[in-house]
């Protein structure tokens, strides 16, 4: 039987990545996003790869909103086996007028939906899933997105990363709480992820890791994939940072 993933964030660059690696495993994609031109973009990219998708327009920072989405996932799509919460980011995803700045300047409502779409929105997510993962009583898989800022910090981030390293203390909680119905909890903290159109131009990333190359998309997508696998049923509580070595990095250091 197939399995059933729902990917929060499946319309942007990661969450996309995320869902057409799944669905190249074999999973049903219940593709989420709050924006719905994303989400239909998703779901066609996925059906005409030979897939099967469904979109399901949510917003994570409202609680009813993502409940309801899981829940009609889970009944159109035949059960709910992985949740993958990948909708996310820094100060942007305020909006575009929204910056980057030390917390003593910035704004509340920055602050705010950065707070909100990372960590509330992970909480809301998994609890969604955990509910029905344990009525159905066949396990599962609950994997969040963190970031090496939530381990090192970042000037100008600090939202984020506090916002990050919530979401790696609720993976530890979480996987306690989870473990007897054999629902793994884990979380991925990417490092610097490159869009294709930013090009060779931007030499941040490449010079920020010790590999000295790009990380993609695909290079996180992979880990989740692993996670969300039979392979990975004895691997609980965990944050798993695919940065290039990136985050080994200190002041003052090579
Ligand atoms: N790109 C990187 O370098 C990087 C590094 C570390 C961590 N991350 C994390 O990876 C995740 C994905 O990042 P990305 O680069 O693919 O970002 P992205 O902006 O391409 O995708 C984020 C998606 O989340 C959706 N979204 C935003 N608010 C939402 C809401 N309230 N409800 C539902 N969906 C919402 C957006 O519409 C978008 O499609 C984020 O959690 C981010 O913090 C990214």
């Amino acid at each position: 039987m197939k399995k059933v993933a729902f990917i929060t964030g499946a319309g942007g660059y990661i969450g996309g990545e995320v869902a057409m690696t799944l669905s190249r495993d074999g999973a049903k994609i219940a593709v989420c996003d709050i924006n719905e031109e994303a989400v239909n973009a998703a779901v066609a990219r996925i059906n005409e790869s030979g897939g099967e998708a469904r979109g399901y327009v949510a917003d994570v920072t409202d609680s009813k909103s993502i409940d309801d989405a899981v829940k009609r996932a889970a009944q159109e799509l035949g059960g709910l086996d992985i949740m993958v919460h990948v909708a996310g980011g820094s100060a942007r995803i305020a909006g575009k007028e929204a910056k980057y700045l030390p917390l003593t300047e910035q704004e509340d409502y920055v602050i705010d939906r950065v707070l909100k779409v990372n960590l509330y929105g992970a909480i809301w997510a998994s609890r969604a899933a955990a509910r029905i993962m344990i009525e159905q009583g066949k396990g599962g898989r609950i994997i969040n997105f963190s970031s090496a800022v939530g381990l090192m910090g970042l000037r100008g981030c600090a939202d984020y990363a506090a916002s990050k390293g919530g979401v790696m203390s609720l993976t530890k909680a979480l996987a306690k709480e989870l473990g007897p119905y054999n629902i793994t909890v884990n979380d991925v903290a990417p490092g610097i992820v490159m869009r294709p159109q930013e090009g060779d131009s931007s030499d941040r990333a490449l010079k920020t890791n010790v590999l000295g190359k790009k990380c993609t998309a695909a290079d996180i997508a992979e880990l989740v994939a692993f996670l969300a696998s039979d392979k990975a049923g004895f691997i609980t509580g965990q944050t798993y940072v695919c940065d290039g070595g990136r985050s080994l990095s200190m002041k003052g250091t090579d």
